[in-house]
């Protein structure tokens, strides 16, 4: 069951720059010549330059430099691992820049030279050769996505939350496979390292008892998405922007984007964002104790302990399932506090009372 709290509409009308809508550059270029080394354009005015880059403009420069401390840019991108797992269970459609564009089936790549998330992954560069190019620098995709779930992921002006989510996502339906007890290690081992923000902020794909009624915080109001709490703000190169960090591990956070709506004492900082985080791993620490008293979970590794295949009911591998799932978001009850926190109570209850 879900309820969603009677909540105030927000609309964030932040100043947001619009690289996206840049009008007509394909009519700006007249003429093109090309031999196998050269590609020649030849541009009639200088609007696309003035707009993207000038002397007076410098934001291609600053997202560059804000991209260079963000995850994206990872240099260990293919080899990657996160709580002992490697990067390829999501594949190179989530790793790699070549295998997002391939994914998309937007002309792939086939160099077979596995790229780091640099600028084309999220954009559309000035290709000459793809019959489709929007020549703008426009994002490649803004459609809706279909999360695992079945539920609709669809955020931001003209959609521009909807590229984070085709990554940031459950890769399956693993509650399907938790109801049907489908579940085996290697399953669960996804359910790690897949990176379930998209899930999280929707209030969706965690595993819910029928006695329990969840709530959630932000998916009705944050309408930006993604990009609304993460990119719109920034401070310099390493918070926000394209850096897409809130925090910066030194005491500092961008917290404008929250605290268009959180105000008063309600107000966010590094500091109570910090705050409620140890709350939140507290409130997870204690639902790993159980799992562990429970023998789901292996003390040392955290990882699933093979007893929990003997266990025979849904509701209690659904707590494990929760532990694994709500690890994996890592804004640690952040993103959606309410559905974190209902899902780590109802979890916990359930072992109480009934655990077999
Ligand atoms: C993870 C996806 C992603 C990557 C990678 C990415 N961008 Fe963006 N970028 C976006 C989104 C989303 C927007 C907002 C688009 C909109 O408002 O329609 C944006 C907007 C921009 C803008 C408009 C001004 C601004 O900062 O909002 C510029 C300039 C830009 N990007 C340049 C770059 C450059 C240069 C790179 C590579 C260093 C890059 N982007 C990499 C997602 C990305
Ligand atoms: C092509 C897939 C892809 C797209 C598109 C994408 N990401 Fe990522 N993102 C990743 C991967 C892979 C990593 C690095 C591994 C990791 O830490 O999850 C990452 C890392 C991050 C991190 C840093 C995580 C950390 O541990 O430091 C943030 C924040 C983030 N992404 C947010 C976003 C947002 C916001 C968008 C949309 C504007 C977006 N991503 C679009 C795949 C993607
Ligand atoms: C309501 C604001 C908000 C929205 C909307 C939001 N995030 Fe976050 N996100 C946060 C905060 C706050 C953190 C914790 C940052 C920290 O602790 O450094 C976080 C953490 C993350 C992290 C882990 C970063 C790290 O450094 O470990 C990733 C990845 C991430 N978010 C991706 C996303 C994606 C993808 C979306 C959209 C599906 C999204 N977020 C939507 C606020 C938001
Ligand atoms: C567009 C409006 C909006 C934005 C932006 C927003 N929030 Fe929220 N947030 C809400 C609403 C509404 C609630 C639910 C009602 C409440 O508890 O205040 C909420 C609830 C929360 C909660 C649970 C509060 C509790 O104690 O129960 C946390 C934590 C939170 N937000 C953190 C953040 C952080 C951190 C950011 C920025 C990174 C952020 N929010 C951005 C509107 C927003």
């Amino acid at each position: 069951m879900k309820r969603i709290k009677a909540l105030v509409f927000i609309t964030i009308a932040a100043g947001i720059a619009a690289i996206g809508i840049l009008p007509g550059c394909d009519e700006l270029v007249t003429n093109e010549t090309r031999d196998s080394i050269e590609v020649t354009l030849i541009v009639r005015d200088s609007t696309c330059v003035e707009y993207c880059h000038s002397d007076d403009d410098f934001e291609v420069m600053a997202a560059i430099r804000q991209w260079e401390y963000s995850g994206h840019s990872d240099t260990v991108f293919y080899d990657d691992t996160l709580f002992g797992q490697t990067a390829l269970y999501c594949g190179p459609e989530c790793h790699t820049m070549d295998g997002f564009v391939s994914w998309l089936d937007n002309d792939p790549d086939t160099s077979g030279y596995p790229f780091e998330l640099g600028c084309y992954t999220c954009h559309q560069p000035h290709t000459l050769q793809l019959p489709d190019s929007t020549w703008n620098f426009s994002l490649r995709d803004t459609s809706a996505v279909i999360l695992a779930g079945g539920q609709t992921f669809d955020y931001g002006t003209r959609g521009r939350s909807n590229i984070c989510a085709n990554c940031h996502r459950s890769t399956y339906d693993m509650i399907n496979w938790v109801y049907s007890l489908q579940i085996n290690d290697e399953r669960l081992t996804e359910v790690l390292h897949a990176a379930h923000e998209a899930d999280m902020f929707l209030g969706a794909n965690g595993y819910e008892y029928t006695t329990y009624t969840y709530e959630s915080d932000h998916n009705d109001v944050v309408s930006e998405g993604c990009v609304g709490c993460h990119q719109d703000y920034d401070e310099g190169f390493a918070l926000g922007g394209h850096s897409l960090n809130i925090r910066d591990g030194n005491g500092r956070a961008v917290e404008e984007g929250c605290n268009v709506c959180h105000t008063g004492d309600d107000e966010y900082s590094d500091a109570t964002i910090a705050a409620k985080q140890s709350i939140f791993d507290i409130t997870l620490n204690a639902l790993r104790t159980k799992l562990i008293s429970t023998g789901m979970l292996d003390d040392s590794t955290f990882l699933p302990d093979p007893a929990y295949g003997v266990i025979a009911d849904p509701d209690s591998v659904g707590a494990l399932y929760n532990y694994l799932y709500l690890t994996a978001d890592r804004s640690r009850g952040m993103h959606n506090w309410s559905y974190a926190m209902g899902l780590i109570t109802s979890s916990i209850t359930f072992l109480n009372t009934t655990a077999k």
